[in-house]
Parts: C-alpha cells; sequence; structure tokens
C-alpha cells in the first residue's frame, strides 16, 4: 500500500516537473520569435507612414518616451520613433493619442517630417462605431490620408478643424465627433514637435 502511494506521488512529480520543463522550454523558444514578429508588424505600421527609403537607421530601437498629456492625448508616456538617414534626423513617428472620440481613445500614429509637415497618419486601434466613426480607418476611408503634407502653416489654425466647424477637413455624414477629435489630435502633434524638435531628435534612444 505505502509502496503503491510513493509511486503515485513519484509519477505526480515526475509529471509535474516535466510539463513545467516544457512549458518553460517552448516559452524560451518561442519568445524570441514572438519579439520579432512583434518588431516585424510594427515595423510595417511604420515603413506605411514612413517609407523604408528615405531613412537607414533601426527605427523601433531608436525610441524616446515623451509625457505631455495636453498636447499628446494621454498622461502616459507616449512613445517616439526616430527616423535618421546618415545620422541626420529625417522624421518622426509619435505612438499618440486622440482622447476625445465619440468612444473613448483613438490611438494614431503621426509621422512627421523634419520640417513640420505630415508624413502620415493612421489608427492603430479605436472604439468608434462602425460605419460611423470607423471611417478613420484606411481600409473604411481614404480620409486619414488627407493630413499627408500639411503642416502648422498650412493651413494656418483656423483651417486645423473640420468643415462644420470652419476648417478643411471633411467630417463624415452623421459623425462630427470622430474626424473633429483626430484632427485636433495632429494639430496637436505638430504643435508638440515644433516646440520640442531638438529635445526629440538629440536625445539618446530610451
Ligand atoms: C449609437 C450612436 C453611435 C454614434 N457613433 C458615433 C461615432 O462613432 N462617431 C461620431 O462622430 N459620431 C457618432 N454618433 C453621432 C454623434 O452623436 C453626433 O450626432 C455626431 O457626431 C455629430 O456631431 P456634431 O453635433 O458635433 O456635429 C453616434 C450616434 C449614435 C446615436
Amino acid at each position: 500500500m505505502v509502496k503503491q502511494i510513493i509511486k503515485v506521488v513519484l509519477v505526480l512529480t515526475l509529471s509535474t516537473i516535466l510539463g513545467t520543463g516544457m512549458v518553460v522550454f517552448s516559452y524560451q523558444w518561442t519568445l524570441p520569435r514572438i519579439i520579432a514578429n512583434e518588431r516585424m508588424t510594427l515595423l510595417s505600421s511604420l515603413n506605411v507612414i514612413i517609407d523604408k527609403e528615405h531613412y537607414d537607421n533601426d527605427l523601433t530601437n531608436d525610441v524616446r518616451h515623451f509625457v505631455d498629456s495636453d498636447l499628446l492625448g494621454t498622461t502616459e508616456p507616449v512613445m517616439v520613433y526616430r527616423a535618421r538617414k546618415n545620422g541626420q534626423p529625417v522624421a518622426a513617428v509619435f505612438n499618440s493619442v486622440a482622447p476625445d472620440g465619440y468612444n473613448g481613445n483613438i490611438y494614431l500614429l503621426i509621422g512627421i517630417y523634419l520640417d513640420g509637415r505630415v508624413a502620415g497618419v493612421r489608427v492603430t486601434a479605436h472604439q468608434e462605431t462602425p460605419a460611423l466613426g470607423d471611417k478613420i480607418e484606411a481600409k473604411r476611408s481614404p480620409w486619414i490620408l488627407g493630413f499627408a503634407g500639411h503642416s502648422l502653416t498650412d493651413p494656418l489654425e483656423t483651417g486645423w478643424k473640420v468643415k462644420k466647424d470652419g476648417g478643411i477637413f471633411d467630417q463624415f455624414t452623421g459623425a462630427t465627433i470622430t474626424p473633429r477629435s483626430v484632427v485636433k489630435a495632429v494639430r496637436n502633434n505638430l504643435v508638440f514637435f515644433q516646440q520640442h524638435r531638438q529635445q526629440i531628435f538629440e536625445t539618446p534612444a530610451q
């Protein structure tokens, strides 16, 4: 009887050790692949904004964090990816937030060239209403592409609004709140960029 109990305990202990070992091993084995895949996904999102011909540094690792809840839309640190060519700054991509969407935060990638022009904007996550606010997604409408090339002087401040508010950017039929929020966020990021351009590129990666 005692022998049998010892045998069962031994079998259970061994299978627990073996099971845990297999989990740890497969985690260790797959972790680098997961990290590499995540990096590739991030890089392809960034390359949609800044053409890979335009920079030659390791964009995903040349990162700084900035906190400015007024201009960057969140009290959390915002990641800023710096693009450089031959060591010279080319553009920065902000992983920013439009905090006043219809259903809360709209997460954005906002690329800005060194001269202050918008390189491109894409929505990475949101909870806006399907068929209304979700037209901010590039796959649903070309609206988000309309920021490229604009800057703080083109248009001037009064133009950085949706048309309903007197600006140059379209709203959507029956949905003004979402595009209004994104337009405001893009302009705020341009203001932040203008105020911190030197700091953004000169400080070492974090
Ligand atoms: C169920 C429901 C969902 C809505 N979703 C959105 C949305 O995602 N984005 C948006 O801008 N407006 C949405 N609206 C419309 C807004 O309430 C608002 O009427 C519209 O944005 C126009 O805003 P304005 O009065 O500032 O022009 C939704 C309305 C309803 C009833």
